[in-house]
């Protein structure tokens, strides 16, 4: 029988949406969540063709269990947040790199043959030049960043120390299907389409000429389902976005546009931890994975919002009511 695929998180925004790619491609899943910021809504369809592990990466015996005959691990379990991050440095650090170190171990005992680590573009924090490259300086601004820059550092010794296959990829401001808009945290995306959707004025914390290089999560699944496979790339990191930046102020305008609104930003302060702009360079992706986005962000936001219409209506994860 084949080795499983694991996804750590697979509960979660990015996670459910890489589980079906997964699953797609013919190859038995596993998932290992604790339902903290994920669903089990989110795998309702698929529930029944996946087996699922609850259980905590903070817990070295539930990451055991999990990895247990795993061929490859897709590391998106965390709790992803700055604004929470900041607010609980302790438990950031415990689930975003202790939770990581028992992956790590874990994966290497089961003998896994690849281990894709979700990294973050946050990582790169105070260092203003742009784009980002993978060899800038990290100068990170908030627990939740410092834990994953560190993340990358503990996979790369992974693949030297002990011969696990890691690759970390840094994913840039992912949007689509499945995000949580009624997380207090919410990606800024999820967050603004399901506002305006109702009619509702979005939030910008800040003058919102604050940029990022937005990315469509079918961008991001088959950057992952590229790094399984990809044979060059044991122990490196690499930028997966699609770039180009946009500022708040013009996806609002984006979003008043497919929408057919004239919604104008509430502006509040800017939030502590958030950095100013955010673009990849993303050629080391195209050079070591033979990735490109293939879903803009224009379209990605007009599918995003079908969802989030569909969502709304149907009472999806009780948002509606949130
Ligand atoms: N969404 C983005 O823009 C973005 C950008 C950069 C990096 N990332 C990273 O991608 C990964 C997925 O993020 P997402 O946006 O899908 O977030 P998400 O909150 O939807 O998913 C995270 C999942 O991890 C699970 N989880 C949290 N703590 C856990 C624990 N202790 N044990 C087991 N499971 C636990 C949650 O229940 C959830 O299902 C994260 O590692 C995040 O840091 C996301």
């Amino acid at each position: 029988m084949a080795g499983i695929w694991l996804v750590t998180g697979g509960a979660g925004f990015i996670g459910s949406n890489l589980v079906r790619a997964i699953l797609a491609k013919g190859r038995p899943v596993r998932v290992l969540d604790n339902f903290l910021t994920g669903f089990r809504e989110n795998l309702a369809e698929v529930l029944a063709d996946i087996e699922f592990v609850e259980g905590d990466i903070r817990d070295l015996g539930a990451c055991r269990r999990a990895a247990a005959g795993a061929e490859v691990v897709f590391h998106q379990a965390a709790v992803p947040s700055v604004p929470r991050s900041m607010e609980d440095p302790q438990t950031s650090f415990d689930v975003n790199l202790a939770g990581l170190h028992n992956m790590l171990t874990a994966a290497r005992e089961a003998g896994a043959r690849r281990f894709v680590f979700a990294a973050s573009s946050s990582a790169y924090g105070a260092n203003e030049e742009l784009p980002k490259r993978e060899t800038m300086a990290l100068e990170p601004l908030s627990p939740y960043a410092a834990a994953k820059a560190a993340g990358e550092l503990f996979a790369a010794m992974f693949h030297r120390a002990f011969g696990l296959p890691t690759v970390s990829l840094r994913y840039f401001n992912v949007f689509g299907p499945r995000q949580d808009p009624a997380n207090a945290y919410a990606g800024v995306i999820a967050a603004f389409a399901s506002r305006m959707l109702r009619g509702e004025r979005p939030t910008i914390y800040g003058d919102g000429t604050q940029s990022r290089d937005f990315t469509y999560v079918e961008n991001v699944v088959r950057a992952n389902l590229l790094a399984a496979d990809a044979p060059e790339v044991h122990g490196e990191v690499v930028n997966i976005g699609c770039g180009e930046a946009v500022d708040l102020n013009a996806m609002v305008g984006v979003l008043n546009r497919i929408l057919g609104t004239a919604l104008a930003p509430v502006y509040e302060p800017p939030r502590a931890g958030d950095v100013k702009h955010s673009l990849a360079d993303i050629a080391a992706a195209r050079q070591l994975l033979g990735y490109r986005p293939t879903v803009r962000f224009e379209e990605g936001l007009r599918q995003t919002l079908g969802w989030y219409r569909w969502a709304i209506e149907t009472g999806y994860g009780g948002w509606a009511k949130k």
